[in-house]
């Protein structure tokens, strides 16, 4: 059987707990023969920097590079608020996006049934709630030039971001989107700022074009102030949304908490397919960030962590089936009444991270 290579990158915080979940799991499909996975680790966020003054350094990220999937922990914390803007932790994850060209990122917001109660918002808006926002991730305003603070000379500084997409990056973001809802409810919103920004407009007209090729699917503009009312007001008249870097930031997170915590989902970053072997660059993490406050207690959920390595499986080793026993596995250990603290409610067991990771294998096993 083919040799897929893993490279780890857990990061900072919570990262290395929940890593260490998927390493398990990892260890435990190639245990049962169901795949071959060959995995090395790196350094990404502080815990690089302490070691080598760097967010990532060229060797990971070459690594990052070669490997067929790189499942990423996450980074940041206090501890590294003072460090050079150019090695902050978060550099090592755009730099990772930017230069792995993993343009598409697929963030799913899944309502388990069992949480459904555990949401901001009522039961009956979140129940069976299924919602993927497709994120352009390596353009738009995040990277952008200029970017920089000028000092104006009369005691004023101004701060420049730039919003700036090109006809071929929306393009292949809305394409994505529109495969993938061929594959669900076949209807996209695609949310912009067309009323005020320029980008926007040529997102929208872009996104129309696009439209054309795909008479199948419905598509429906949404200006992204509204995407945000929409989806607290009425969640589940959305199936696939499509939309910018920065939009997709702010929107995915509004999403996520639908679901009840911002534990509980993955996310999936990919590339072009080589034209050659078809393979795509694909990065996996989950949406939650480091948790600096609880780390090293062994009380974080590794539930996101878990099923971004599922969504490994699904779209970098086309693993389908593999892919929906694991999440199968979390609705089920969900269903008998687990939860690590984020998602504590009354009358249900509070676990920690293991012991949470450990109960998914036992359903795996079952
Ligand atoms: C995310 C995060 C990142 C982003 C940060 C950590 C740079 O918020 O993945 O949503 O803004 O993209
Ligand atoms: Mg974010």
């Amino acid at each position: 059987m083919a040799t897929h290579s893993l490279f780890l990158l857990p990061g900072d915080g919570i990262g290395t707990e929940i890593m260490a979940e998927v390493e398990k799991l990892i260890a435990w499909t190639n245990d049962r023969q169901l795949t071959d996975f060959s995995t090395d680790r790196g350094l990404a966020g502080g815990s690089a920097y302490d070691k080598y003054q760097r967010a990532i350094t060229d060797e990971d990220v070459a690594k990052a590079k070669a490997a067929d999937a790189v499942i990423f922990g996450a980074v940041g914390g206090p501890k590294w608020d003072d460090t050079p803007y150019e090695q902050r932790p978060e550099a090592a994850l755009l730099r990772l996006r930017k230069e792995l060209a993993v343009f598409a990122n697929l963030r799913p917001a899944i309502c388990y049934p069992a949480l459904a109660a555990a949401s901001s918002l009522k039961q009956e808006l979140v129940e069976g709630l299924d919602i993927l926002i497709v994120r352009e991730l390596t353009g738009g305003v995040y990277f952008g030039e200029p970017k920089q603070i000028t000092d104006l000379g009369n005691g004023q500084k101004r701060g420049i971001d730039t919003q700036v997409y090109e006809t071929y990056e929306i393009d292949r973001i809305a394409r994505v989107a529109f495969d993938l809802a061929r594959t669900r409810s076949g209807k996209v919103h695609s949310a912009d700022k067309k009323n005020v920004m320029k980008s926007g407009v040529l997102w929208d007209e872009v996104v129309k074009g696009v439209a054309a090729d795909y008479p199948d699917i419905e598509l429906h503009h949404i200006l992204a102030d509204n995407a945000a009312m929409q989806l607290v007001r009425n969640p589940k008249q959305f199936d696939v949304m499509v939309t910018d870097n920065l939009f997709g930031d702010i929107l995915s997170d509004v999403a996520a908490m639908l679901t009840g915590s911002l534990g509980m989902l993955p996310s999936a970053s990919l590339g072009a397919p080589d034209p050659a072997t078809g393979k795509r660059k694909a990065f996996y993490e989950p949406v939650h960030g480091s948790a600096p406050d609880i780390a090293g207690k062994g009380i974080a959920n590794p539930i996101a962590m878990i099923a971004s390595f599922a969504m490994a499986l699904r779209y970098s080793f086309n693993m389908i089936e593999l892919a929906g026993r694991i999440e199968a596995a979390i609705a089920a250990v969900l269903a008998d009444g687990l939860r690590t603290g984020d998602i504590a409610q009354d009358n249900r067991r509070i676990v920690g991270t293991e012991e949470m990771g450990a109960a998914i294998l036992a359903k795996l096993n079952a």
